[in-house]
């Protein structure tokens, strides 16, 4: 199996889908690696280490889409890789689908096997290759607002932790899973007031008890999330459910009536946002203010910290990868539920139930 690692290309992406120690793991079990030169330079990893790892390079993106049986990503192919796509071909990345009808066509158009990392099930039902991501990504939320908080970004000038005898910023998180569990470690660390809201009682009671008081566990519905957010100076996205477009918890309303210089950090972005007044935005520009409200909303945040997240992407990725290799696509997916229920896009069609439905169309 030859296996492609082209080098990431959307906007501000640091991140490589595969580490020279991965890569060691899999050519040890077979595989041929494939790697566009340069790939793994922004995530720290030159090309000497991976040669040295078992893997050969090739000059061009073009070189790996063309040689691969499996095309291993980080981020769903933008439209100057649908191209290179190749009939048949299978690709284990994030997809997110629900909010790219484009992609899936393509994805069906080409007959692709779309595996996409954000689906793929642990025992438990968990999403072990969506939470390292969220992790990040929801720790990050907190240092990003409380950046956008400074008066110098049309912030309202609101520290976070406050000081002695000066109130602390409050902090709202809707949603209490990965993304949303670290935004509430890091904002209380750092001393501001914290409310979550969740649909789901045992993680606000998990919480609640992590805690010890220090936070506010709130029930999500509409009227608690109007009396939270007219009271915030950060607001989190961080709900999620699974393969659908995010559900939208709170309304250009609710943000209209926000303090000016507020911020709003919408995770959930990336499945299309969970607040009204929110759109994508990217590294390159990522604030724009609307009634008054700084809106942050980068679909791959954790490229910020390419070396921290390509550490903590493919420590998930790996088992997948090496049994992948040991078994052959297929097997592997047939005796494995988890890894199964990866798969997105096969034969020309959208095969995961939420995904069509958000899209509108299940073949192309
Ligand atoms: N922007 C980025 O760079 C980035 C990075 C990683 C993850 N994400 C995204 O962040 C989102 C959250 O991911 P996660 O891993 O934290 O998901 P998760 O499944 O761990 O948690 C989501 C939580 O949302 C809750 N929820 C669902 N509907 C709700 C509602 N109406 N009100 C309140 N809570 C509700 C669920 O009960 C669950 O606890 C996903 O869209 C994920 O793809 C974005």
């Amino acid at each position: 199996m030859i296996i492609g690692v082209p080098r990431e290309i959307k906007t501000g992406e640091k991140r490589v889908s595969m580490t020279p120690s991965l890569c060691r793991r899999a050519t040890a079990l077979g595989a041929k690696v494939l790697l566009e030169k340069n790939a793994g330079l922004t995530a720290g990893f030159t090309d000497a280490e991976y040669k040295a790892a078992g893997a050969s390079l090739a000059a061009t993106a073009e070189k790996v889409w063309r040689s691969a049986d499996l095309i291993l990503k980080v981020k769903e192919p933008l439209e100057a890789e649908y191209g290179h796509m190749r009939e048949g071909q299978a690709i284990f990345t994030y997809l997110h689908l629900a909010a790219g009808p484009a992609l899936a066509r393509q994805l069906c158009r080409r007959n692709i096997l779309g595996i996409a990392y954000e689906t793929v099930e642990g025992n438990d039902g968990s999403f072990p290759l969506l939470k390292p991501m969220s992790q990040i990504a929801g720790r990050l939320a907190i240092q990003l607002g409380a950046y956008f908080l400074q008066s110098q970004y049309g912030g309202s000038g609101v520290l976070l932790g406050g000081i002695p005898g000066t109130m602390p910023g409050h902090v709202v998180v809707v949603g209490a899973g990965n993304s949303g569990a670290h935004a509430v470690q890091m904002a209380a660390g750092m001393g501001a007031r914290v409310t979550v809201l969740d649909l789901d009682t045992r993680k606000l009671e998990l919480l609640d008890t992590e805690y010890r008081g220090r936070i506010v566990t709130l029930v999500s519905n509409p009227a608690n999330i109007e009396h939270a957010v007219s009271d915030c100076d950060l607001l989190i996205g961080a709900v999620l459910i699974p393969a659908a477009r995010a559900p939208i918890v709170v309304s250009a309303e609710m943000v209209r009536r926000m303090r000016p210089g507020s911020v709003i950090v919408d995770i959930a972005i990336d499945q299309g946002g969970c607040i009204e007044t929110i759109r994508a935005t990217s590294h390159e520009k990522p604030v724009y203010q609307l009634h008054g409200v700084n809106h942050y909303a980068v679909p791959n945040m954790p490229a910020l910290v390419g070396r921290t997240s390509t550490m903590g992407l493919t420590q998930a990725t790996e088992p997948y990868v090496c049994m992948i290799v040991q078994k052959g696509l297929e097997r592997a997916l047939a005796e494995h539920k988890g890894l199964a229920k990866g798969v997105n896009t096969r034969g020309g069609r959208i095969v995961y139930e939420e995904v069509a439905k958000a899209v509108g169309f299940d073949r192309a």
